[in-house]
């Protein structure tokens, strides 16, 4: 077997819109579910209660993703800092609202589509491959707030026509694409995945299957576009463990298993809904609008790769057992005396990295694609403006570590790795600037002061070795 990463690897690093580009009101673009999010750590509790107003209220909150890091404005800056380090793809996601402004606009917006355009061809002039993510946390208000979100089935055209439409645009430029970011978020009932709160197993279950549909949609679209693109799904895999060797638990976290970090990709990789998942529904009384047609648009327009982002494991106790609760991204779990956390609780576990990847390349045999992985963490500025970001660079390492141990041993087909985050955005899950995950620092706090200047943090030199070794030297 051949050593190390393959000729060609993507190596890069990886964003959202509404994350890092700002000028949320700019050149025509609508509102989305982003934008009405407030800042802080409040965020998630706030996204989960549904009496909470969808708009903009300055008075009571700090909207951070407003601002972003202004990579509308300074994307070529950026992407120089990108092509420095030497990536070979960078992942972003395009926002529906600049393209659609209430997603249900009759025309597209043309400055929206003029201004990817200018992004891709900065991109593709230092030969550096876009990723794009169709769908990343920015579903535009309209459709939250007249359509109860993707539990519509209208969602369905809705989107299908965003997609064609942008894939008409840049299909002859942009070969990687990834249709739903972290779509089995929508199994916990996600805000920012489904853009309804607080709603039934039902609704939630039937927006997921929407999702289905309209992503193999779009799948469809891109093959008649483009035979060379390759469409990949994108979930949020945690490696998940039973807390003891109970077989109980061991059959309950089976359970969790399947239904969080198996169910979209079997959906979405073998094109049909698995046993289990029939079983689940009967167990809870779900009962799914599924039309003529879908599941034959499902079964024939499944993806050419699987992506998934990775941060952490989550170990399962009896739900009877009085265990430790860990804190977690979208999910919490029971406290693994193994594993130390990041400062926001979340379980650092690198081993878990190439169980990961073993375990999805033996039960769906497709190239894999680590779209995020990455450390969250306080950075603090030395005096002549330095910043020694060590902790980061021991994190990325361990990963990279396990993840060529997953390659070169395993013999896992892995075609890229970007770290999230890779310049300073804004967090998802808390709306901080303060949770900062970049090799790139930017010069701005959670009150939305700063320069906004780049610096280059000490992980910047590392990563950049690591690129031009192609994952050697880590
Ligand atoms: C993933 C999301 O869940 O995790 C990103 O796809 C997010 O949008 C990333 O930013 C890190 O999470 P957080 O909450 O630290 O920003």
């Amino acid at each position: 077997m051949k050593k190390g990463f393959k000729d060609g690897f993507l190596w890069g690093g990886a964003t959202a819109a509404n994350q890092f580009e700002g000028a949320y009101n700019e050149d025509g673009k609508g509102l989305t579910i982003a934008d009405v999010s407030p800042g802080g750590k409040q965020r998630m509790k706030l996204l989960r209660d549904d009496s909470y107003p969808l708009e903009i209220d300055l008075e009571k909150y700090t909207y951070p993703n407003h601002l972003g890091i202004d990579f509308y404005h300074r994307y070529k800056e950026d992407i120089a800092l990108f092509a420095e380090m030497g990536f070979k793809t960078f992942r972003m996601s395009i926002s529906w609202a600049r393209i659609f402004p209430n997603g249900d606009d009759a025309q597209p917006n043309e400055a929206g589509l003029k201004h990817y355009e200018n992004v891709i061809d900065e991109l593709l002039k230092y030969n550096i491959e876009p990723t794009i993510t169709i769908s990343h946390y920015e579903t535009p208000l309209n459709l939250v707030k007249s359509y109860g979100g993707w539990k519509n089935r209208e969602l369905i055209g809705l989107f299908e026509k965003y997609a064609r439409t942008i894939l008409e645009r840049y299909a002859s430029k942009v070969t990687y694409w990834m249709t739903f970011n972290e779509i089995n978020t929508g199994v916990l009932g996600s805000f920012f995945t489904l853009g309804m709160r607080n709603e039934s197993l039902n609704n939630n279950f039937q927006a997921l299957h929407n999702q289905f549909v309209a992503s193999a949609k779009a799948v469809k679209i891109a093959r008649e576009l483009n035979p060379n693109i390759k469409m990949g799904c994108m979930s949020i895999y945690a490696t998940m463990y039973a807390y003891d060797s109970n077989p109980v638990t061991v059959a309950e976290t089976m359970e969790e298993n399947r239904m969080f970090n198996y169910f979209c990709n079997d959906v979405q990789v073998r094109g049909e809904y698995p046993t289990y998942a029939h079983s689940f529904f009967t167990k809870n009384n779900v009962v799914l609008d599924v039309q003529p047609g879908d599941l034959e648009v499902i079964k024939e327009n499944t993806m050419d790769y699987l992506s998934f982002s990775y941060y952490m494991s989550t170990t399962h106790a009896l739900k009877t057992a009085e265990k430790e609760e860990s804190e977690g991204n979208f999910f919490g779990g029971t406290k693994n005396p193994y594993l130390e956390a990041s400062e926001w609780g979340w379980e650092i576990d690198p081993v878990g990295l190439r169980i990961a990847l073993n375990d999805l390349y033996g039960r769906y045999g497709v190239p894999l694609y680590i779209s995020e992985n990455g450390l969250g963490a306080v950075d603090k500025v030395e005096e002549d403006g330095s910043i020694h970001d060590d902790y980061r660079i021991d994190y990325l390492r361990k990963h990279i570590s396990e993840m060529e141990k997953a390659v070169t041993i395993d013999g896992v087909d892995l075609m890229a790795y970007t770290a999230w985050g890779c310049i300073d955005l804004v967090s998802a899950s808390t709306g901080e600037m303060a949770k900062r995950y970049g090799f790139i620092y930017v010069d701005l706090d959670d009150e939305g002061k700063g320069t906004l200047e780049r610096s280059r943090k000490d992980s910047f030199e590392w990563y950049k070795n690591v690129i031009s070794t192609n994952g050697v030297a880590i």
